[in-house]
């Protein structure tokens, strides 16, 4: 039977069906937007995101997907300024690192218009600050970061020490002490203090909290003045190589966060220097030093010019100037970086909101009574020169990481080292 002989309604009715489908098509294919976000590079806090993003995109009929990008955030920046000079539209939303600011800046939609004034005024005004520049608000800030010390509370029990030291002379003696026991006690693995040594902005940060807690400056400081070649910052870095082979492995030159986080959450390692993330690692019931550890401030250079240092970090969320859903991919900025999310984000991963007032939230502290401390080491943290060098922040860190890293490495004697990167940082401040 052919649909000519078909009674008129049945030949008439799926016709209309088809051409009402075929009017309603691009409505049902354009009524979710596809936003592509190049987060975080891995690990539980992808999975944390991934989960965020499945709801919002459950909630809005829009659809997300996660790019990813190297771990490292020098190489990350590389990746990153790839799709940016080809003003290519396949990103729409990027994690971006604080000191990127001033580079992320012409490519980044200004998020003000997304934002009514109160909604600011919840993040802490010194990121929003950072985060503006020439009036435009590049990013919103989503979580901060500041270098911590993670300490064995059994281990410090057990070689006769009350608190975590004080100073960095305090903490190379502990290490030292605490690493021969542990090796007599048949541990051969076993060392003092763990760090970031890597030639990448990894060291940049470890060392600035070196330099700055000796009374060395912040290699440029705000008023443009380049510091970095001083008596203190020499003798930081003198003392942070004298930890290389000795109470640190010598492959710490090539360590950046996890490989440190690994030596240390595998119980080999009495001492590191951490961001806020590893806690929640270290403290997972399957994981080997689970309760057996604290954190605290890092330790102080020597004498009246000694400080505690903490090096400012943390990560932000940008819209991309090129993408084609930026009022879609707002909105799930706003999601990301909204109270409720942070919270999850505070007692899931331990890492520490951009919002004061989750300082303060029973809950968080429930989970991380140590944030209580954090407002203040976050008041006091050190930031680097990013500011003040804006879109040539790259250039000097990279010349800073790569000197550093020699003279962690032997090859470059630190006097050598701050009077390379002066000569750079000498050149950016022109
Ligand atoms: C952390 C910090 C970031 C820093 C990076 C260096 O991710 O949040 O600011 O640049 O570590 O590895």
């Amino acid at each position: 039977m052919n649909n000519y002989q078909l009674p008129h309604y049945r030949r008439i009715l799926p016709r209309c069906f088809l051409a009402v489908a075929a009017l309603l098509m691009p409505v049902a294919l354009h009524a979710g937007a596809l936003i592509h976000f190049a987060g975080p590079p891995g690990g539980p806090e992808l999975d944390f995101v991934k989960k965020l993003c499945d709801e919002w995109a459950q909630k809005t009929g829009n659809t997300v997907q996660l790019i990813s990008r190297p771990s490292d955030t020098t190489q990350a920046l590389n990746q990153f300024q790839q799709y940016w000079s080809a003003r290519s539209g396949d990103v729409d939303i990027y994690q971006v690192d604080v000191i990127w600011q001033g580079i992320c800046a012409p490519h980044a939609v200004d998020l003000k218009k997304y934002y009514k004034d109160d909604e600011i005024s919840q993040y802490f005004p010194r990121i929003i600050e950072n985060n503006t520049v020439k009036g435009k608000l590049v990013s919103i800030p989503l979580f901060v970061d500041a270098g911590i010390l993670y300490y064995r509370t059994d281990l410090l029990q057990k070689y006769g020490y009350s608190a975590p030291p004080k100073t960095w002379e305090e903490l190379a003696e502990m290490a030292k002490k605490i690493m021969d026991g542990e090796r007599k006690d048949g541990k051969s693995d076993f060392y003092g203090f763990v760090f970031q040594g890597k030639s990448s902005e990894t060291v940049t940060c470890d060392a600035i909290e070196w330099v700055y807690s000796y009374g060395g400056g912040t290699i440029i400081e705000p008023d443009r003045k380049v510091s970095i070649n001083n008596p203190n910052a020499i003798k930081a870095l003198e003392e942070a190589k004298s930890w290389v082979g000795t109470i640190a492995p010598s492959g710490v030159v090539t360590y950046d966060e996890e490989p440190s986080r690994n030596v240390w959450q595998a119980g080999n390692s009495a001492f590191m220097r951490n961001w806020p993330y590893a806690y929640a690692l270290g403290q997972d019931p399957k994981s080997p030093i689970s309760g057996k550890f604290d954190v605290t401030i890092l330790p102080k250079g020597p004498g009246a010019d000694g400080k505690n240092a903490a090096c400012l970090g943390g990560w932000q969320l940008m819209v991309s100037a090129y993408s084609k859903n930026a009022d879609a991919a707002a909105d799930l900025v706003k999601f990301l970086s909204s109270a409720e999310s942070q919270k999850r984000r505070a007692i899931e991963l331990s890492m520490l909101p951009t919002r004061p007032a989750l300082f303060t939230d029973s809950e968080i502290l429930a989970k991380n009574g140590w944030f209580k401390n954090m407002t203040e080491v976050l008041q006091n943290a050190v930031a680097r020169p990013s500011t003040v060098t804006g879109a040539d922040y790259n250039q000097i860190s990279t010349s800073f990481f790569q000197n550093v890293n020699q003279v962690l490495s032997g090859t470059v004697s630190a006097p050598d080292a701050v009077k390379n990167v002066e000569k750079v940082g000498k050149r950016l401040m022109r």
